[in-house]
């Protein structure tokens, strides 16, 4: 397989999606309720289409991961795993904060990551074994060697009732023990931003693989270590992610990991 010819054909899905994601900014008309706190909108649902359309045209046999529309199996070598709007919230609070993730794996393993930001044109890109880049150049992750001197980002996701005691002490610890920590609402682009150095660590649990996919290869090929927070190595099936700059992961996981 030709990962340079996936990764355009990915590259002209994204821009797609991103227009109408630009298009619909501002504009919605609907917002749906998936669940209690979990938002959908137009936008979601026709930027996907979009995508999907032009994946199917380029490989009409590859299996595809959808967030909005599921899965459609096709040949098990291949599957696109797409995240059509990464931070609903944000966008339908009109909060510039947002990208679209696409990522394809080969028998589970992420050979090819893609994610933009629509409103400031940023594309994180990397091919497995290729290095990662951010709009063509290439990135890596920042050489910061403590907790103490990081800036960490996290995210909390819509079953947050089920692991809110600790993902407060997480966050309480984690918070006492930085600079600051972020919540920035598209845990795609906070794995991106630990992969170009602006934050050193993000740890999230119970995303999906549609949110972390894409993001994963681009941090892994920019030298981050990905682990769970028992610092067992990344998987898309994983619960927990922790993604850092390599130098404060293993202060990270024991933060992570302590009980008062
Ligand atoms: C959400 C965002 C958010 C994260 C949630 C995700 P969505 O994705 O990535 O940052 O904290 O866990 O579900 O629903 O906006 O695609
Ligand atoms: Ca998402
Ligand atoms: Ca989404």
């Amino acid at each position: 397989m030709d990962f340079e010819h996936a990764k355009r054909v990915g590259i002209e899905a994204i821009y797609r999606g991103a227009r109408v994601l630009r298009d619909h900014f501002g504009r919605i008309s609907q917002i749906n309720q998936k669940a209690a706190f979990e938002l959908v909108t137009e936008a979601d649902t026709e930027s996907e289409k979009q995508i999907i359309k032009t994946i199917r045209k380029a490989f009409p046999d590859h299996a595809i991961l959808a967030e909005e529309s599921g899965a459609n199996k096709g040949n098990a070598e291949y599957q696109w795993l797409i995240d059509p709007l990464d931070g609903t919230t944000n966008y339908a609070h009109q909060l510039p904060i947002f990208s679209i993730a696409i990522a394809l794996a080969v028998h589970d393993e992420i050979v090819i990551g893609l994610v933009l930001n629509p409103m400031d044109g940023e594309l994180y890109s990397a091919i497995a074994g290729k290095g990662a880049e951010l709009n063509g150049k290439p990135i890596k992750v920042s050489s910061i060697a403590s907790v103490f001197k990081s800036l960490l980002v996290t995210g909390f996701p819509y079953d947050f009732d089920k692991i809110a005691e600790p993902a407060m002490k997480r966050l309480s610890i984690c918070q006492q023990a930085s600079q600051g920590i972020r919540r920035l609402g598209s845990a795609a682009l906070d794995i991106c931003y630990v992969a170009c150095g602006r934050f050193d660590g993000f740890w999230e649990q119970n995303l999906k693989s549609w949110d972390k996919a894409a993001g994963a290869i681009i941090a892994a090929e920019a030298g981050a270590v990905i682990t769970n927070f028992s610092g067992r190595p990344f998987s898309i099936r994983q619960k927990e992610i922790l993604v850092t700059n390599g130098r404060i992961h293993q202060e990270m996981l024991t933060l992570l990991n302590l009980k008062d």
